[in-house]
């Protein structure tokens, strides 16, 4: 019997299991997201179209549109990455993987393909090819329930697996630190960019230029090798 599972009482685990359960916490709370939302913003938990691409714009400042490259987007959700791609950059030549926990995210995905870009969906939550870049947006955001130590293992594995296998660079967004007139919500995880910026400089030896001036509470970091 797993630990913790049939009582749902969270017995002391490793790392491995707490990421374990971890995963299992990120995927229901997604998956009840798009199933009541559909594929639109709000179907994984995003405001509107306008700030989700904003999001894109900020992570895509990452990769040469003047040769083809292959792209890897970490959490993909229901694709909204790949329609993007399709219509603001029409001539672009990407190899697209998108990947993500939820299985209902992924048959949504599928269902938004754009034959006219090389792309592929899978179901985990690991990386599955080496490609020249990487872009994950929102992954960090919500923490649920975790402890903050257990969710920053979280975000150094997955930044670690990013870099791993990204050719020439990736991308992630954060929330930034809450502004005096916001409503705390201890679901969401916030942190200040120089802790990341930091921690990847020392980490992987890259160069990190940080986005922070696109009119919201969040960050990006472009992390080059
Ligand atoms: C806020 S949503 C954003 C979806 C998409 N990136 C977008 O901007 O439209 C975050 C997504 O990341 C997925 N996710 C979170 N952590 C993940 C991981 N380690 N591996 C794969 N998917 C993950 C969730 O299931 C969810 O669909």
């Amino acid at each position: 019997m797993e630990a913790g599972k049939s009582s749902g009482i969270r017995t002391a685990a490793s790392p491995v299991q707490s990421l374990t359960h971890l995963h299992a916490d990120i995927e229901c709370y997604y998956t009840q997201k798009v199933l009541a939302h559909g594929a639109t913003p709000l179907g994984v938990d995003w405001t509107c179209r306008p700030t989700q691409e904003l999001r894109f714009v900020q992570l895509l400042k990452l990769c040469d549109f003047r040769q083809p490259f292959s792209l890897n987007d970490v959490g993909c959700g229901y694709g909204a990455l790949l329609a993007f791609l399709a219509r603001r950059h029409r001539g672009a030549q990407v190899d697209y993987l998108g990947t993500d926990l939820s299985q209902a995210m992924i048959d949504r995905a599928k269902l938004s393909w754009r034959p006219s870009i090389r792309s592929r969906f899978v179901v985990t939550g690991g990386i599955p090819r080496v490609a020249d870049y990487s872009v994950a947006s929102g992954i960090f955001n919500v923490k649920l329930e975790q402890p903050a130590a257990r969710w920053t293992v979280f975000i150094k594995q997955m930044l670690a697996a990013m870099h791993a296998t990204s050719r020439l660079g990736f991308a992630v967004n954060f929330l930034a630190p809450m502004g005096p007139s916001m409503q705390n919500i201890p679901e969401l995880y916030r942190t200040s960019p120089e802790i990341w910026v930091r921690y990847c400089k020392r980490q992987f030896n890259t160069k990190v230029e940080l986005a922070s001036d696109y009119g919201m509470s969040e960050f990006t970091l472009l992390v080059r090798r």
